[in-house]
């Protein structure tokens, strides 16, 4: 009993231990700033598991459709884990999300950017290709930004007041 009791102390001490390290080596870790490398490889890693947390969905949508469930349902756990386990604990480390202010900034200068340039450049190019459906969609597209942007712009202009 009295030995059970002082391995439960020395157990809990052992954590609390070693949550005081943690607490400690995460905050000598965020009191130094990340390396100009370090945060574009982050950026780069980022971009991928977004994409696969995405893909991986519409991969498992498709084994579903063809009746492969168990292929779903492995391409699920792993959209999962990719997005929200790989690019949270990414954009964690990176601290991407600054203020509401900054963040609605940040967000509307991605929209204004997509609004009114790449979608319509990317437009343009697919309708001299031929791609006449594929430019209409990004036409469709930019005008959906545009409502993003100016949504935004909205919440930036309340966050003021
Ligand atoms: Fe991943
Ligand atoms: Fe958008």
């Amino acid at each position: 009993m009295s030995n059970t009791y002082s391995f439960a102390k020395i157990a809990s001490g052992a954590a609390v231990a070693a949550l005081s390290i943690s607490v400690i080596l995460a905050g000598s870790a965020s009191a130094r700033p990340l390396s100009a490398q370090t945060r574009a490889n982050l950026e780069t890693a980022m971009h991928g598991e977004a994409y696969a947390h995405l893909k991986y969905q519409a991969y498992a949508d498709k084994a579903e459709a063809s009746g492969k469930p168990e292929l779903a349902k492995l391409f699920r756990e792993a959209a999962d884990v990719e997005g929200n386990e790989h690019f949270d604990r990414e954009q964690a480390m990176l601290g991407l999300a600054g203020t509401n202010d900054a963040n609605l900034r940040d967000a509307m200068a991605g929209e204004h950017y997509e609004n009114t340039k790449m979608y319509l450049d990317f437009a343009r190019q697919a309708d001299r290709d031929g791609d006449h459906d594929t430019a209409a969609m990004f036409r469709q597209i930019a005008a959906d930004e545009g409502d993003h942007y100016a949504q935004y712009k909205a919440a930036l202009d309340k966050l003021a007041e």
